[in-house]
């Protein structure tokens, strides 16, 4: 049951955590300073397959304002907490995002042997309409190699909606 502690530990992170921006240093969720936040930015980037770094970031006054907070900048730093630290942590972890203001739900669970060896995802996508189901879809991600952490590109592998069909 201690993943459910853990569960209920991030969650209240979520309600009471907001860093938003980088301290003085430069220090971020992603790196020590401003140069590894950047190298590292750069990787989640290409993990996600996103073309530019504007799918999180903003625009302002024609400048790159990197530290305004933005949706998906919140969204990243859930699955950071969820699925880079929690579920490498404890096996587990789940999050949900509004999505047009309808619950998105993923869970993940770790597997570390047997045939069905992986990080086992779960995606629970609200209805589209009134009256219609939500939508469960399920999928086996292979674990990172031996001591490699678990990264964006783990579940990611170069596109953002992984596990929706096209
Ligand atoms: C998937 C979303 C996402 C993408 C894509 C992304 N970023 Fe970020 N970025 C974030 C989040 C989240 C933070 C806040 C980190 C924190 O809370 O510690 C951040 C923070 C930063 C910061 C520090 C801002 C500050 O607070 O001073 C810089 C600089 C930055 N990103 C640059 C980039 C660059 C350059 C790219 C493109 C190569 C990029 N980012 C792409 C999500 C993203
Ligand atoms: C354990 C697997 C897993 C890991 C690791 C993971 N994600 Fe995700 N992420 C998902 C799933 C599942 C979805 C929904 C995929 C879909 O819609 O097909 C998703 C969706 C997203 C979305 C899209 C949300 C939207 O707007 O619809 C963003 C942005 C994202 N992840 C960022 C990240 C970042 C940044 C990292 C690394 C810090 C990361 N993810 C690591 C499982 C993961």
């Amino acid at each position: 049951m201690r993943w459910r502690i853990a569960i209920g530990l991030i969650l209240a992170m979520g309600c009471t955590y907001s860093p938003a921006v980088a301290d003085d240093d430069g220090r971020t969720i992603w790196g020590d300073d401003y140069a590894s936040t950047l190298r590292a930015m750069k990787q989640v980037q290409r993990a996600l397959g996103l073309k530019s770094c504007l799918h999180c970031h903003v625009k302002q006054d024609g400048k790159m304002a990197y530290a305004a907070e933005t949706e998906h900048k919140k969204i990243a730093r859930a699955m950071y907490f969820a699925f880079v630290d929690t579920l490498a942590n404890t096996g587990r972890a789940q999050l949900s995002y509004a999505d047009e203001g309808k619950s998105v739900k993923i869970s993940a669970v770790r597997k570390a042997t047997g045939e069905d060896a992986g990080i086992h995802v779960t995606l629970v996508l609200p209805a589209a309409k009134e009256g219609e189901t939500a939508t469960k879809l399920t999928r086996r991600v292979d674990l990172p190699a031996k001591d490699q952490p678990i990264q964006c590109g783990t579940c990611h592998a170069g596109t953002l909606h992984f596990m929706q069909p096209e």
